[in-house]
């Protein structure tokens, strides 16, 4: 009797000891929504106050520095991979100097797409772990390798920002960067909740699940996850999905067969802010999607959509049962869906637009997947897997990505 119960004490005691002591294996970051006059961007908050615009395809990090900074050798592996993707249009050299070799590479401004000959560096960062529901401890990431670019290519960012934060493929993108420095605790993937307004935090985890967004239920929004392969294209460090077509309250719309996945060619994006499709794919989407919205009364245009709706005629409830339903279907028998919150942006009192834009007809992607498709959704990149995991809105599971809990 004795026995036993010393025995259960003991096991109480080391339950509770490793659940103290458990190591987390997610970090956590907290996302900005930064609405500008002509775009609306999102930036990755590190060093409890430094941001940096979330960009998927961009090669490394980059930001304005303060000097003396710590030289990045010009034999480095850092250095030989940021070289190679120096653009044409930005020639530079390493430079010596007292016999120190300093590596030199271009960033590129994702906005104006201009680029500037540029010094790279070594910066310390600091990140949080967290348990999924909330930050349980600091960790200090030294030696990331970010290039210290010149003020003006900061130029059409918002004012806030230092810099351009890479979560590509790339191995100098913050993920891997993360990883290699903690080896195998943090998993190959990276998740993305894009906050619906400028007032609430959106946020960011690095690794596995859970991901508790808000504090007050027990919703994890990595159990509601469904993927689909993510697939790469040899000409850009960005991410790719296997589109096979669009329906609108169920029914497919009529595109030429190949019409959207010749050459990768739905990309994801967290610059551009609303999903742009070729001129052929969006002119038949403009009209399928009027065609089902045939309750909702139009009003006039406003730029750049071109279809607009006069929001009180939509039906009052939350979830705007009028709003036809617009489904991506995938190439592995999956589908996206997008719902109202998603689709119609309301521009003003009693008017809002299907938010989706004309790419042109020359457009390099038949579609490119914007931001304000993807708010209020989680998406995880998973790298070791190369699958995408996307959750749709999270608005019907009554949470959003603005309620991570970041005080603690
Ligand atoms: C880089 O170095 C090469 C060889 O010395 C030289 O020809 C070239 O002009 C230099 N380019 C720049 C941008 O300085
Ligand atoms: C907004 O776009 C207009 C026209 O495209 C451009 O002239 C202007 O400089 C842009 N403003 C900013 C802040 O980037
Ligand atoms: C797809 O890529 C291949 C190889 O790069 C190219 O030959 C072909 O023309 C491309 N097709 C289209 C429709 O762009
Ligand atoms: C929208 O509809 C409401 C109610 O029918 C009407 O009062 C309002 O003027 C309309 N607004 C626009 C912009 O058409
Ligand atoms: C996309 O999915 C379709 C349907 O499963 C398949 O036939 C096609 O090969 C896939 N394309 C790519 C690039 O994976
Ligand atoms: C989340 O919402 C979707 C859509 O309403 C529903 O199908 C799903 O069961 C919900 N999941 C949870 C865990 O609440």
């Amino acid at each position: 009797m004795k026995m036993s119960t010393l025995l259960l004490s003991l096991i109480l005691a080391w339950t509770l000891s490793s659940q103290v002591f458990a190591q987390p294996h997610t970090l956590v970051a907290p996302i900005l929504q930064h609405v500008g006059t002509n775009t609306t961007l999102y930036s990755i908050t590190l060093n409890g106050g430094e941001h940096y615009i979330i960009d998927l395809d961009a090669p490394f990090t980059w930001c304005q520095c303060q000097s003396p900074q710590p030289v990045v050798g010009c034999n480095s592996g850092a250095c030989a991979v940021a070289r190679s993707y120096i653009p044409p249009s930005c020639p530079v050299n390493n430079t010596f100097t007292d016999s120190q070799c300093y590596c030199n590479d271009a960033p590129v401004n994702p906005i104006t797409k201009s680029c500037a000959p540029s010094q790279s560096t070594y910066k310390d960062i600091v990140l949080y772990w967290t348990d999924g529901r909330s930050m349980v401890g600091a960790v200090d990431f030294n030696r990331l390798y970010v290039s210290c670019a010149p003020p003006s290519l900061l130029q059409s960012l918002p004012e806030e920002v230092i810099g351009v934060g890479a979560l590509s493929w790339s191995s100098l993108a913050l993920l891997s960067e993360f990883t290699d420095l903690v080896g195998q605790l943090v998993t190959k993937k990276f998740a993305l909740c894009l906050p619906g307004s400028s007032e609430a935090r959106g946020v960011t985890f690095f690794g596995d699940g859970p991901y508790y967004l808000d504090p007050s239920t027990d919703f994890d929004a990595a159990k509601v996850l469904t993927y689909t392969p993510l697939q790469r294209d040899p000409t850009s460090l960005g991410y790719f999905i296997n589109l096979t077509g669009i329906s609108i309250n169920g029914k497919a719309m009529n595109v030429p067969q190949n019409g959207f996945n010749v050459n990768q060619s739905v990309k994801l994006s967290t610059i551009v802010p609303y999903t742009k499709l070729k001129s052929n794919i969006y002119k038949t989407f403009i009209r399928d999607f009027k065609k089902a919205a045939k309750g909702i009364v139009q009003v006039a245009n406003v730029d750049p959509f071109h279809l607009c709706f006069n929001t009180s005629t939509m039906g009052s409830s939350i979830d705007r049962l009028l709003i036809p339903q617009v489904d991506l279907m995938l190439g592995n028998g999956e589908k996206w869906t997008i719902y109202g919150s998603n689709s119609i942006k309301q521009v003003n009192d009693n008017v809002g637009c299907l938010a989706f834009i004309d790419g042109g007809e020359t457009a390099e992607q038949a579609v490119v997947i914007g931001t304000y498709q993807i708010e209020d959704n989680l998406l995880q990149f998973d790298l070791d897997q190369s699958r995408l995991g996307f959750s749709s809105s999270l608005l019907p599971n009554g949470t959003t990505c603005g309620s991570f809990n970041f005080a603690d």
